[in-house]
């Protein structure tokens, strides 16, 4: 009774021009692998639960790139949203619509657009945590050492044993700049991988606690799951569900959380650097995916149309990225202003 619900609304806007609101990153194969995130990410569930539990949660315009990339998915399996209202609604509305055919569910719940290295150490890890939520109402995360202060992160601090689920201290939720330094700094903090385990009913009862209003519109359209009548109940739903994170909304709060660390060779991929340091270089430390003729050019990422030829010289440091008719060059050090660049093209429409 393990399944697996895969969050894939968001649209992971820092990879732009790659990342567009049509079509956003998970739908990408942004690794140059030959498949997209959002399919290495059903599979590396294989092993850990059955096809025909696994669930994905998209916005309702994502529903036909969700049966193009997982057409082993029955119609069941794709949960669509009217409006993205942050992954509490997101998570809620799995949860229950699981809970209502499984009460005792074991429910692993995972970001679309994700990169873990190592597969056998994240079955592992995930095992030891559902063989735990199996006995017991406990949320579970995992648990990430940090490399460097990300404000874009949970930070995690546990009491210390000798068991591979420690209790949660405290989890803070995308600290500002000069708290994530002094947790780095203490040494005692992990990074919160954004990947829960938990059963059914450990966690309806914390939305029920924490987010009372979320449960109320969830629980009560119980009855309209696998229905004709979900569609509209959910429509109805998110039209007055607030938007928030489970982060804030759940993980920040409850006192029954544990957390697994692991070694997974695990990154969000959540900007261009982040491909660069994972990606395959070339001798020049180039990262490319495209049809590219390089002079004297180090360091860059080049992802670009197949059918396009592209000329380089003399770039350093420099990302060069095409998709869909937007050519992007921007010097890897200023990816920040990626968010910039995003929020003027939309200015000009
Ligand atoms: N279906 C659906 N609907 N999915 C959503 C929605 C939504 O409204 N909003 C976000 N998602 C999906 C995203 O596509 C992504 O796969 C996942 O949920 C997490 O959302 P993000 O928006 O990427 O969260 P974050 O990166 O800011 O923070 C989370 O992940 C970090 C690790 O990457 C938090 O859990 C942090 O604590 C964590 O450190
Ligand atoms: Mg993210």
């Amino acid at each position: 009774n393990t399944f697996v619900v895969v969050m894939a609304g968001g649209i992971g806007s820092r990879f732009w021009p790659f990342s567009r609101n049509n079509h956003p990153k998970q739908f990408h194969d942004v690794l140059g692998i030959g498949e997209s995130m959002i399919q290495t990410t059903v599979k590396r569930f294989d092993n850990i639960c059955p096809p025909e539990n696994v669930f994905v949660v998209t916005n309702r315009e994502y529903a036909d790139l969700v049966r193009q990339h997982l057409p082993q998915l029955q119609e069941d399996q794709i949960l669509q949203e009217p409006v993205g209202r942050n992954t509490a609604p997101c998570i809620a509305y799995a949860c229950y619509k699981i809970a209502q055919r499984n009460p005792n569910a074991n429910i692993v719940v995972a970001p679309a657009d994700h990169v873990i290295l190592r597969q056998a150490a994240f079955e592992d890890c995930i095992q030891q945590a559902l063989e735990a939520t199996s006995r017991q109402d406990i949320l579970v995360t995992l648990g990430i050492k940090p490399t460097r202060p990300d404000t874009g992160y949970g930070y995690i601090q546990y009491l210390e044993n000798s068991s591979p689920l420690k209790k949660v201290k405290t989890f803070t939720e995308k600290p500002d700049l000069e708290l994530a330094q002094s947790f780095l700094e203490s040494g005692d903090f992990v990074w919160n991988a954004g990947i829960f385990i938990w059963n059914a009913q450990a966690i309806l009862k914390a939305f029920r606690r924490h987010l009372e209003e979320i449960a109320d519109l969830f629980e009560e359209g119980a009855s309209t799951y696998y229905t004709s009548s979900e569609a509209p109940f959910i429509d109805n739903a998110y039209s007055q569900s607030r938007n928030i994170s489970i982060d804030y909304g759940i993980m920040e709060k409850a006192e029954n959380v544990y957390v697994i660390l692991g070694d997974l060779g695990w990154s969000d991929l959540g900007t261009w650097n982040s491909l660069y340091s994972l990606a395959e270089k070339n001798e020049d430390g180039n990262v490319v995916d495209g049809n590219v003729l390089l002079y004297d050019t180090q360091n860059c990422i080049i992802k670009t149309p197949k059918d396009r030829l592209v000329v380089l010289q003399g770039l350093q440091d420099y990302i060069v990225a095409e998709y869909n008719n937007v050519l992007m060059v921007c010097h890897r050090n200023e990816e920040q202003k990626v968010k910039e660049f995003v929020a003027d093209v939309k200015a000009r429409k």
